[in-house]
């Protein structure tokens, strides 16, 4: 954790989710409403599908809404893909930029992650810019190098510790139930912090770090109030509520 700053518990559903799951956020809403997860911020990222009708629900209550992925252009002839402002016109106001899933299985590259994170910025979205080393990148001892690079490529120009989120992923720790060590997480959000403000100055000192992979009610203790820790971005254990509460009272 960062002194002063607000921890975000953020649930990535990637694509789960029908209408019949919009229960599990109606029950996210009254936790959070009820203060269940403490002094973080809870927010869910449902498929896009959902996401105007959750809006529609949770309106003027506590739980924060985001979605997964954004085009980096603001309209036009790209069929199938969806642009921040209509994300944010859906009721979004966060949106995940640079997923491993996103850079592996659809090639996105850093200059791409870094576009989009600049559209979700002019669309008045916060991007929550995703980063992470692949299983032989870490065999390799090359983790924090990777990360390191792949953030100073991926970082929009004139975001600020408000509009910008990081969330380290190491991709052999996603679905995998394998997480880092404490320690190892501690390593790599230093290099992260360190770097935040040598591109962004003092105020980066408040950009909130989340850790995500394999994060769960077991482990969230040990991870999520680590140094430089400001939340976790979580998957599987994110499309239950009361899992996904069970992490966010690593903050409680
Ligand atoms: P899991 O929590 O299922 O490992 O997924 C992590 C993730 O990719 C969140 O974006």
């Amino acid at each position: 954790m960062t002194p002063g700053v607000r921890p975000l518990v953020a649930g990535n559903w990637k694509m789960n989710g029908l209408s019949a799951s919009l229960g599990e956020i109606e029950a996210m809403r009254l936790a959070a409403d009820a203060g269940e997860a403490g002094e973080a911020e809870l927010l869910v990222c449902p498929p896009a599908t959902l996401l105007a009708q959750a809006a529609w629900n949770i309106r003027g209550g506590k739980l924060s809404l985001g979605a997964q992925d954004c085009h980096p252009q603001p309209s036009g002839a790209f069929t199938g893909d969806i642009s921040a402002a209509m994300l944010k016109d859906a009721g979004a106001t966060y949106v995940i930029v640079g997923h491993s899933e996103r850079r592996t299985l659809h090639h996105e590259t850093d200059e791409l992650v870094r576009a989009k994170a600049e559209a979700a910025l002019k669309a008045g979205l916060v991007a929550i810019v995703c980063v992470g080393e692949s299983h032989a990148e870490r065999q390799a001892g090359e983790q924090a190098a990777v990360v390191i690079r792949q953030l100073r490529r991926s970082l929009p120009a004139g975001g600020n510790s408000e509009t910008v989120v990081i969330a380290y992923e190491p991709v052999w720790a996603i679905g995998t139930g394998l997480t880092p060590t404490p320690g190892d997480v501690t390593v790599i959000h230093n290099f992260i912090r360190a770097l935040l403000v040598e591109v962004g100055g003092p105020h980066a000192a408040k950009t909130r770090i989340l850790y995500g992979g394999s994060v769960k009610p077991s482990n969230c203790g040990d991870l999520l109030t680590l140094d430089n820790v400001d939340g976790a971005l979580v998957g599987g254990a994110s499309l239950k509520a009361a899992e996904f509460l069970a992490i966010a009272a690593a903050y409680r």
